[in-house]
């Protein structure tokens, strides 16, 4: 059991998210059991720029912030006497939206005597999977990949990563949103792609792998990208009527290509039986069955979030906070200030 500063004793922990696009609140016990995940979806706001507006997130996310804290709360039927701690993101993301969730998370831990733990999102993402599959034990390759990063991790232990490689430009989520906004497709765009993808054929253009073949495990998708956004514009001049679907096919299983063989190339070389996937991009259907039925035949475990836990959400930050302050027992300080590039260390 945690104690807090006011000296109680208390496994509940109240977990705040507000860096992108998403205003949420959760409260976790023992940093695995859900009582509660508030997410509050800023999309409407959004979708007619084709993409977040940092400027509407930030004012949403103050308009939304306390109505979801205490929907989190009477939701778990908890009270803020019960909770062990406060824990919130400070980066990576859109600086004006982490300020929000920092200064309700510092308010909170002041009125009530609590801790305040601050967490990495990206570190959230990967603790999405304690929740969904508490009896999870590393070692494991972990693949963090979302709309800010594409980070693959070794770990034989929660909350110490031996980072092997990362994208060097564009996110995969990016990538996603990229095309899904040049094609016209709707908004949040990886989920878009992966619905007009099982229309198409995957294998009706040949879009490139980028460092598929490098001895590394970096990532590169703004070649890929590229090479997608050109083709569209080259078919777009010979007015020749566009395959979208074909096109999105295509290009979701170049950028999943990549993604396994980099796995694989991990798994093989840390020896392990786990695979986790964390971040939104981890919620597309197709990359899960590509990855597991290759991860089958070497003998090794998939694991993913349930849906709701892959894209962006308090209960993730509520359980790497949990787990941080037990281990650490380290207070963030009144003086805490987001981090709008934070990486993972
Ligand atoms: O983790 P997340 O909610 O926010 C960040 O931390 O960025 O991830 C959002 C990203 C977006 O780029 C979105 O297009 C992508 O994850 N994404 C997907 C899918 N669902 C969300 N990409 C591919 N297929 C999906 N089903
Ligand atoms: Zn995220």
């Amino acid at each position: 059991m945690l104690k807090g500063n006011g000296g109680r004793m208390s496994d509940v922990m109240l977990g705040i998210e507000t860096s992108c696009d998403e205003t949420a609140a959760a409260i976790v016990k023992d940093g695995k059991i859900l009582l509660s995940n508030i997410v509050a979806s800023q999309v409407d706001w959004h979708k007619k720029y084709g993409g977040v507006v940092p400027e509407i997130a930030s004012r949403k996310h103050l308009e939304f912030i306390n109505p979801v804290i205490e929907q989190a709360l009477s939701e778990a039927g908890v009270e803020f006497e019960d909770l062990a701690g406060v824990a919130v993101t400070y980066g990576p993301g859109l600086v004006g939206g982490l300020l929000v969730g920092i200064a309700a998370a510092k308010s909170i831990a002041y009125a009530h005597s609590l801790p305040l733990v601050g967490v990495n999102h990206i570190e959230g993402h990967i603790y999405a999977n304690l929740i969904s599959h508490p009896k999870i034990k590393p070692p494991v390759i972990c693949l963090t990949v979302s709309g800010g990063h594409t980070d693959l991790l070794y770990f034989s232990e929660f909350g110490d990563y031996e980072i092997l490689g990362r994208s060097r430009d564009d996110a995969a989520g990016e990538a996603f949103d990229k095309i899904a906004k040049v094609l016209e497709i709707g908004y949040p765009g990886g989920p878009a792609v992966e619905k007009l993808a099982r229309q198409g054929d995957e294998n009706a253009i040949d879009f490139p792998r980028p460092m598929i073949h490098a001895n590394n495990y970096d990532f590169s998708f703004s070649g890929l990208k590229t090479a997608v956004l050109n083709y569209i514009n080259q078919q777009r001049q010979k007015n020749n009527k566009l395959n979208k679907a074909d096109i999105a096919a295509s290009f979701q299983k170049a950028a999943i290509d990549v993604l396994v063989k980099k796995i694989i190339k991990a798994v093989k070389e840390k020896k392990v039986s786990n695979v986790l996937l964390a971040g939104g991009v981890s919620a597309n259907q197709r990359f899960r069955e590509l990855l597991t039925a290759k991860l089958d035949d070497l003998g090794v475990d998939t694991y993913y979030p349930d849906l709701k836990l892959c894209t962006d959400n308090a209960a993730m930050i509520a359980s790497a906070g949990y787990f941080k302050w037990k281990k650490t027992k380290e207070q963030a300080p009144y003086s805490l200030n987001a981090v709008p590039n934070l990486k993972l260390s």
